[in-house]
């Protein structure tokens, strides 16, 4: 097994750290190679994603992503900016299919913004279309209008598009991802304004009839946003495409409490990922060692049982997590009255001797 580690900027550096700490703690036999992403190598290379970083990714069995950015980056013609990095990952590998889960941990029902009954127990998983969309479609840019309300001023331009296959796979994935659940999918799309979507509506359906037991509704994208917040119980499968999930799912990390405890990972076709935690890389906190690693630590989780086969570590990793948090630890992020607060490392210090203790007792 060889991992790719990279880690980035801001508090990515500091949460990666304990991911990897707690992988060490497992006693897999597995080789890891450290690489500069982002800002980070951007200061060092002149560019965020170098080629030694993209080649190390691609030959790796799985990568474990911290974050990347950085508001003094800003300036930078795009393609030099940090996030081009992480874009260029996704694209390079061919990472179509984003995970995020939203899991409302029991004791962390309190620190949710909503009602206590609205999200105890909540269990919802994203499913993002990664690849395509208004993110990567061409053509984009900016010029001078020719016509539209303006005619003859600078304006700029991106293109929404999507392909019959492009939507095809990302439905195949949540369909079988709904049979391992309660086998219902909800595809959120725009379809009332938005052809892009109104094709992704059709085609979604259509692949929905080769999965008669996985029940399938669609909802607009605003109304989804408002049922998130209404009643997000409802929903269990959410598929939709790549700019409307970038928003919902960092709706959705909310509702648990903190965007600092969800966990994403984004595969190809040949199951290769990448794992990072749905945060970003928080520069307002970095350095300070009070970032919460769980996300990460979880993201890690989800790179032994999907990409490295090793479900039974992730399950460790994931019990552990739970028991830290019943022990009343806490981050900033999701600290309370009656609970403890701890910084970066002693949570990360925390889940490894949960950890190792569920080892000795075998
Ligand atoms: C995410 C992030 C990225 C995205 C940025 C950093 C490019 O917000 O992973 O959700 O928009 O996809
Ligand atoms: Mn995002």
């Amino acid at each position: 097994m060889k991992i790719a580690i990279l880690p980035g900027d801001g508090i990515g550096t500091e949460i990666v750290a304990e991911a990897v700490k707690v992988l060490h703690a497992l006693d897999l036999k597995f080789e890891s190679e450290t690489a500069l992403v982002g800002g980070a190598a951007y200061e060092a290379h002149g560019h965020p994603l170098p080629e030694a970083t993209l080649k190390l990714a691609k030959e790796a069995d799985a990568v474990l992503f911290g974050a990347v950015g950085d508001w003094k980056y800003d300036k930078l013609e795009r393609a030099l900016r940090p996030e081009q990095a992480i874009l260029g990952l996704r694209k390079n590998l061919g990472l179509f299919a984003n995970f995020r889960p939203a899991i409302c941990y029991e004791e962390l029902v309190g620190a949710s913004s909503l009602k206590p009954e609205l999200i105890a127990g909540l269990d919802i998983l994203i499913i993002r279309e990664l690849t395509g969309d208004i993110y990567f479609g061409q053509p984009r840019g900016r010029r001078t209008a020719v016509d539209g309300h303006f005619p003859g001023s600078e304006e700029a331009f991106d293109t929404m598009r999507y392909s019959r296959p492009e939507v095809e796979r990302i439905a195949r994935v949540a369909f079988e991802a709904a049979r391992k659940r309660s086998k219902r999918v909800t595809s959120v799309d725009k379809a009332n304004v938005l052809e892009t979507f109104q094709f992704w509506k059709d085609i979604v359906t259509e692949v929905g009839k080769e999965y008669p037991d996985v029940e399938l509704d669609h909802m607009y994208v605003d109304n989804a946003a408002m049922q998130l917040v209404k009643a997000p119980k409802k929903f269990d499968v959410v598929v939709t495409g790549n700019m409307f999930g970038d928003i919902l799912s960092d709706e959705a990390a909310m509702l648990t409490g903190s965007i600092g405890m969800l966990p994403s990972a984004s595969l190809n076709a040949s199951n290769q990922g990448l794992y990072e935690p749905s945060h970003g890389s928080a520069p307002d906190i970095a350095g300070k060692g009070i970032a919460n690693p769980l996300a990460t630590i979880l993201s890690a989780a989800m790179m032994l049982r999907f990409s490295l086969n090793q479900a039974a570590a992730a399950d460790r990793i994931e019990s552990a997590v739970k028991a830290v948090l019943a022990s009343g630890l806490r981050t900033a992020d999701i600290h309370s009255s009656g609970t403890t607060k701890v910084g970066t490392r002693e949570m990360g210090d925390a889940v490894v001797a949960a950890i190792t203790k569920k080892t000795t007792k075998g």
